[in-house]
């Protein structure tokens, strides 16, 4: 495996932006990413999921954007990285694996829609950002929380195949499901992230789509890497 930490100088301080779909492979991707460069790594979608969860444990309806965004505002989200796992705590209680839940899962695309909220998080998300060696990934890094990344990737992968990953995840966190079951959430979250009015998803200029169906993790992170050497060069 080359030894990306060689070309330290000329990355110090960068931006790295990963967005796509759900299932597409950009937390593990970004982790080992943010691993192998040394940076910090920067999980959006946890952070809607633990505001999410916080609301649903508080009794907020997921359709109240504005009571939802004072919480966004007021509560603090923070993580911790531990080797392989990324620690998610909001208002400190660690909600790691309740953030997991298809309960959170089912509600967190309506949670994220609302405009006031999205306001409240990419103002967090740039303020964890704002000292670079950063990889950042969710459905708007690239265009919106940081639109001048220095380099930007759209992650997509077959619905069949990020189905399958879901399976394969909620499978060993003991969750009883099925392809079939997995595949329509996946369409009902593409959907509504893709369609939602305020920053939905859709691939940034510059970006560049990394396929990942037949690609295996560790192949995703040689080639982004190979990517990141091309355009830091
Ligand atoms: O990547 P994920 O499945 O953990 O994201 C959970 C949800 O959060 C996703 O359905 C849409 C929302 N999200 C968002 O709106 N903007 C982001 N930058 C990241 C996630």
């Amino acid at each position: 495996m080359q030894d990306i930490k060689l070309n330290l100088p000329r990355l110090k301080g960068k931006i790295i932006a990963i967005d796509g779909p759900a299932g597409s492979g950009k937390s593990t991707t970004a982790r080992m990413l943010a691993d192998r460069l040394g940076y910090v790594y920067l999980d959006t979608g946890a952070m809607y999921r633990a505001l999410t969860y916080f609301a649903l444990k508080s009794d907020i309806s997921p359709s109240d954007g504005t009571k939802l965004a004072t919480v966004a505002e007021k509560v603090p989200i923070e993580f911790e990285t531990h080797q392989d796992v990324n620690k998610v705590f909001i208002n400190g209680e660690d909600v790691t694996a309740q953030i997991r839940t298809p309960h959170v899962t089912r509600n967190v695309s309506e949670v994220s829609a609302h405009k006031e909220v999205r306001q409240a998080m990419v103002v967090k998300q740039r303020d964890m950002g704002k000292k670079g060696s950063i990889v950042a990934e969710g459905r708007d890094t690239s265009t919106v929380v940081f639109p001048n990344a220095d380099v930007k990737i759209y992650l997509s992968a077959s619905v069949r195949e990020r189905a399958s990953r879901r399976l394969l995840d909620l499978t060993k966190m003991g969750v009883s499901t099925t392809l079939e079951e997995q595949e329509a959430e996946i369409k009902r979250r593409d959907e509504l992230d893709s369609n939602r009015q305020h920053s939905p998803l859709k691939k940034a200029p510059g970006a560049f789509t990394v396929d990942t169906t037949d690609m295996t993790i560790e192949g995703q992170v040689e080639f982004i890497i190979s990517l990141i050497r091309r355009v830091l060069k």
